[in-house]
């Protein structure tokens, strides 16, 4: 007997769309078919697609910034919020500060998560302070426990690591398996361009779209691939936001270079004047990389269409618009003292469903793959989740085509009281959730309780397919045998 069946729904994968029946049992998803037997209990999903629960591999929650600023999600709200965006695991990031252990990073970040997270979740590290036992000891160890990805900046003065730093960590992640997530942005180039806009009166909100020009994406990502590239170690590039950029990326990956990009939904459906708002309202939109102009999202719409994004993440950063957040510097303080991110974790899915699959821009199994499955597999979670496979956990999010809601901040569960896609109409949302099995969503109604979400320890990463090598000058076969231990 299951003690579940989703039957007389539409299941899509990454490359097939069925009619079939889903048995589940102890959380887990083992039988696919029709005329599956009988079940505890059924949810009929007639005209529904049944698909795997989407993962959010890009935010921000419970997480002090640079300057100490807390989110305003913490693990309940910020779960909440996924799950009723279809989400069925997080893999936010525990954030190391300069002079700070990773185990003592990592405990703080279970402490916050194990007992209030709705559903599954990860980290990946941040990596501000590289030092030797960092990188030697507490790293490995961190990847061994299933930590096997992190992410570094080229830009904040409390978090930027130089070139060197950058080798020494690209060498490590290579070494043992893990994937370097990069946040490319000139930090140079954004400083003198502060600067200058700031000196001559240009300090509003909307003035932060031109102080991080697109050049000072493309030339942070062509550098981040040369450098990876050198080792042969695999990076992914996060929150790419324009087409200099991401042709950056397409070339290496046409050159069989281990690089996986990633852009979001505010570089798809948002840009730069809708920052040109009265008083500080601008501030609201800003977030780094910056919104472009109208062009760019057409031009970031095809490079998802065409396959150079393989990661469609929210980038959720969530500071209100107050002294707490948007405004800890004071309610007129210059672009460069405003907090940066958007709130996004429960409208990511939704608006690609809605805007991508239903207006015909992507086919329902690219929404699967860029919802859930590219990362389950990019970052090390596809033995247990990612898919609607037998004997994988029984993550789901039933979707209703047909339904069609107009965006609004009060409907939105996590603990902000805007959201940057008020007022946008949108067809499609998820309707029931279920994690490994129990339904945690179904329709407005939360049905799991704090804490229910577990650690999902993460494998090494796979890079198959992507042949790469490392530069010659590196390679014992013709260095004249000088090894660099890689
Ligand atoms: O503006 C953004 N994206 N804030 C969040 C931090 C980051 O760099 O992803
Ligand atoms: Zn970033
Ligand atoms: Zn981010």
């Amino acid at each position: 007997m299951l003690d579940l069946k989703i039957s007389n729904g539409t299941v899509a994968d990454v490359s097939e769309t069925y009619a079939a029946d889903i048995g589940i049992k102890n959380g887990k998803i083992v039988a696919i078919g029709k005329k599956l037997g009988d079940a505890t209990r059924t949810i009929d999903a007639t005209g529904k697609y049944v698909l795997p629960g989407g993962i959010e591999a890009h935010c921000h929650i419970e997480q002090e910034s640079s300057s100490g600023l807390m989110t305003s999600d913490d693990y309940y709200s910020g779960s909440v919020s996924a799950a009723f965006g279809g989400n069925t695991c997080i893999v936010p990031f525990a954030a190391q500060h300069r002079g700070q252990s990773l185990a003592d990073v990592l405990d703080t970040y279970h402490g916050r998560a194990g007992p209030k997270s709705v559903i599954d979740y990860s980290f990946h590290l941040i990596l501000s302070d590289p030092n030797d036992d960092v990188l030697h000891r507490e790293l490995p160890q961190a990847i061994a426990d299933g930590i096997s990805s992190f992410k570094i900046y080229m830009t904040y003065d409390r978090l930027i690591v130089d070139d060197g730093q950058m080798l020494d960590i690209l060498a490590v992640a290579k070494k043992h398996g893990a994937l370097t997530m990069i946040h490319a942005e000139n930090n140079a180039m954004i400083k003198w361009m502060s600067n200058k806009l700031v000196d001559s009166g240009h300090g509003a909100p909307k003035y932060h779209a031109l102080s991080h020009p697109r050049t000072a994406e493309s030339e942070a990502i062509n550098r981040a691939i040369s450098l990876a590239g050198f080792l042969d170690a695999p990076i992914l590039i996060v929150h790419v936001s324009s087409e200099a950029g991401a042709r950056i990326i397409a070339d290496a990956r046409y050159e069989g270079r281990k690089v996986f990009g990633e852009t979001c939904p505010q570089y798809m459906f948002l840009n730069m004047e809708q920052m040109d708002l009265p008083g500080m309202h601008g501030a609201k939109l800003c977030c780094s990389p910056p919104l472009r102009d109208r062009a760019s999202q057409e031009e970031i719409w095809r490079c998802l269409q065409n396959g150079t994004f393989q990661v469609y993440s929210s980038d959720h950063a969530p500071y209100r618009f107050d002294d707490t957040g948007k405004l800890h510097a004071g309610p007129d303080a210059a672009f460069p003292k405003i907090a940066n991110g958007l709130p996004g974790i429960e409208m990511r899915l939704p608006l690609l469903f809605s805007e991508g699959f239903v207006k015909g821009r992507i086919s329902i199994n690219h929404f699967v793959a860029l919802a859930a499955t590219n990362v389950s597999k990019i970052y090390g979670m596809d033995h247990c989740k990612g898919s609607i496979t037998e004997g994988k956990d029984a993550d789901i999010a039933i979707w209703d085509p047909d339904d069609t809601r107009t965006v609004a901040a009060e409907d939105m569960h996590d603990n902000m009281e805007f959201t940057p896609y008020e007022g946008m109409e949108v067809t499609g949302w998820p309707t029931t959730v279920l994690q490994r099995g129990k339904v945690v969503i179904d329709g407005n109604k939360l049905l799991a309780e704090r804490g229910e979400g577990t650690f999902v320890p993460r494998r090494t990463i796979d890079c198959t397919g992507m042949p790469g090598r490392v530069a010659p000058e590196l390679d014992p076969a013709i260095n004249f045998g000088v090894d660099f231990g890689l």
